[in-house]
């Protein structure tokens, strides 16, 4: 098959790249490198059916230039809170007209299209764990509403585009994902507690730490990725793990992975700030068979080794 995946560059799209090249099918990344880069996807550029093209979605598609494509995956948009919240206007464009022009070029070459939504589709929400069903608790007028309502728009579109034009989507609800190949700067709470701790500094932690979040490896999101995609299902659909920890937990398993002290300094609390967060998974493991396996531990040892090796070799760098 012939596959474009918008935002290929990033942390979860170069897996995904690399998993369906590796599959046997053509890939075409599509990505403006807003958070992503050419280093994350670099194994793949010399690949006969692996292409690259730097382009912002938000720019309109020359639809006639590609060749039949068969299905469209939807990844790009800044997750971090960090990278989203830098401009905002962006950040709703990127979701709103950049998952129009995306759906326009699924409806053109009648190909299957997959928006990668977020679990911040339930904001700070009042039932929990969170099912499909609940329609969520989200701040039209605060600093995570860009990123929020974006993608709650862009499943709004996907909807429409299904409805009136006959599009064939798939909505995944993505929970935290982590694993190598996260940026150690762009501020998602597992990339900062492994750097923060490798570098021996005390572990920032907005809040009480009481907050509860879900975390999937990043491996077992790309199995749930696929099978959403190869499946049936049009509606909403949570992918993640519902191994619920607090995130003081969290700083204290990551310490006892790295071997490290566990220092904390405590900040006052993030304005909207979700404060326990767990996915009803029990659409994705009757629909798709599917649910996370590797375990926190594991995972976290695999993403503490990458910062590791990445850090020393900076600090090689620095020192040459
Ligand atoms: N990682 C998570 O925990 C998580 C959780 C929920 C949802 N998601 C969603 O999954 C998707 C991938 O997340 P990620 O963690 O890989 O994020 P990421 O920031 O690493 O990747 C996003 C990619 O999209 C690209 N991009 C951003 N704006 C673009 C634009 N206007 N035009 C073209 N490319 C653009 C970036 O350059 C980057 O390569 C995102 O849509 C995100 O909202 C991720």
């Amino acid at each position: 098959m012939r596959i474009l995946i918008a935002g290929g560059a990033g942390f979860i799209g170069a897996y995904l790249c690399e998993r369906l090249v590796l599959q046997g099918h053509t890939v075409i990344c599509v990505d403006s490198l807003y958070t992503g880069t050419t280093e994350n996807i670099a194994q793949l550029i010399p690949h006969p059916r692996f292409t690259f093209i730097k382009h912002d979605v938000v720019n309109h598609f020359d639809r006639d230039k590609f060749d039949k494509i068969d299905q469209i995956y939807n990844l790009a948009c800044p997750a971090s809170l960090v990278h989203y919240q830098k401009d905002p206007v962006k950040t709703i464009e990127t979701n709103v007209i950049g998952t129009k022009n995306l759906l326009e070029l699924a409806l053109h070459h009648q190909a299957r299209f997959l928006l990668t939504s977020t679990s911040e589709v339930y904001g700070d929400p009042e039932q929990h764990p969170q099912s499909e069903e609940y329609w969520g608790n989200v701040n039209t007028m605060g600093p995570r509403a860009c990123y929020d309502e974006g993608k709650r728009c862009a499943e709004a579109l996907a909807y429409a585009y299904h409805i009136y034009h006959g599009v064939d989507i798939r909505v995944a609800r993505l929970f935290n994902t982590y694993g190598p190949g996260m940026q150690k700067d762009d501020g998602r709470v597992v990339s900062n507690f492994i750097v923060q701790l490798l570098s021996n500094a005390p572990v920032k932690l907005y809040g009480d730490g009481r907050q509860t979040r879900c975390f999937c490896y990043v491996d077992d999101m790309i199995e749930g990725l696929l099978g959403l995609m190869s499946s049936h299902c049009t509606t909403p659909v949570n992918l993640g793990s519902d191994n619920e920890i607090s995130v003081v937990e969290l700083a204290q398993l990551i310490s006892d992975v790295l071997n490290k002290e566990l220092a904390i300094t405590y900040l006052p609390a993030l304005i909207d700030d979700p404060k326990e967060r767990r996915p009803d998974l029990s659409k994705c493991q009757r629909i798709l068979g599917w649910e996370a396996k590797t375990s926190l531990r594991v995972g976290l040892a695999n993403t503490a080794a990458y910062f590791k090796a990445k850090l020393e070799t900076q600090e090689l760098l620095s020192v040459v």
